[in-house]
């Protein structure tokens, strides 16, 4: 609240901008991070001393040398973070999102590098999960054939009654690829939008954070909505410093 109002001008100014482009735009393409689901009580990765990657080594928990490591230090930090999830409600940001979506059918395409599936329970449809899916787990290895999520034994991390494949979360760790399909759709929602509303992400992570460079190359204005400075800055047309649950209910609002 406090940035907003200290800024009051120039942020007003930035905001009736964007609220301007949104009204003429057909295809809006929104890429959100974890930001946007902070003030849900979701830590963020690299913002503060409660972020992720300031307590743990993004190696050691989010990539598959880590997890074969140690499978089950990385499958109990994963439950950790389900328990966290189930634990916490969206926020006015992902509402706001949805509700949009809901009254412009067929004008928003709502990619996120979130894994926390808090867009899908505020309702917004087709949402593109680049990094996958938390509550969801897949097999570690091709497996035996008989592999079944049903047939498991043990418990950290639950294997394979048959063969003894590891179950992990279905999430995009660090060297792996995003799903093609997921990533044909973002980009070529990146490439056609008139509108990109980047909400809480600082822009480190790629590919993710250039389907933003590839809006503004193929002309969309680009709107950045983050209370701090991000590496996507110098794409923003409009910076609106601010929460995302304060902001994109201001923007968004019929
Ligand atoms: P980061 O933790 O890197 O960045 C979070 C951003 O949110 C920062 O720029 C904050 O300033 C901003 N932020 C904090 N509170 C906010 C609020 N209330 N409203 C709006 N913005 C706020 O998270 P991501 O950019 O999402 O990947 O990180 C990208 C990827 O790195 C993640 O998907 C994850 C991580 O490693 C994988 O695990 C593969």
């Amino acid at each position: 609240m406090t940035e907003f109002l200290e800024t009051g001008e120039s942020s007003l100014k930035g905001l009736n901008q964007a609220r301007q482009w949104l009204a003429h735009t057909e295809r809006l393409a929104v890429l959100t991070g974890a930001g946007i689901s902070a003030e849900s009580g979701v830590p963020t990765f690299r913002d503060g001393g409660t972020a992720f990657w300031s307590q743990f080594k993004p190696e050691d928990m989010a990539s598959e040398k880590g997890f074969r490591r140690d499978p089950a230090l990385v499958w109990r930090w994963y439950q950790y973070r389900r328990e966290l999830i189930a634990a916490v409600q969206p926020n006015a940001a992902h509402l706001a999102l949805a509700s949009w979506a809901g009254q412009h059918p067929g004008r928003m395409t709502l990619i996120t590098q979130n894994v926390d599936g808090l867009h899908e329970r505020a309702g917004s449809p087709g949402v593109l999960n680049l990094h996958g899916e938390l509550m969801k787990n897949r097999w570690l290895e091709r497996g035996c054939g008989r592999c079944s999520m049903e047939e498991v034994v043990g418990a950290e991390p639950p294997r394979c009654a048959h063969c003894g494949n590891l179950l992990r979360p279905a999430v995009v760790w660090f060297g792996e690829a995003l799903s093609p399909v997921v990533w044909n759709a973002a980009e070529s929602a990146a490439n056609t939008c008139e509108l990109m509303l980047v909400v809480g992400t600082s822009g480190a992570v790629y590919p993710a954070a250039g389907l933003a460079l590839r809006a503004k190359r193929n002309g969309a204005k680009v709107v950045i909505i983050n209370p701090q400075p991000s590496e996507l800055d110098e794409v923003g047309d409009v910076l609106l410093r601010g929460p995302a649950a304060m902001l994109l209910p201001a923007l968004l609002a019929a």
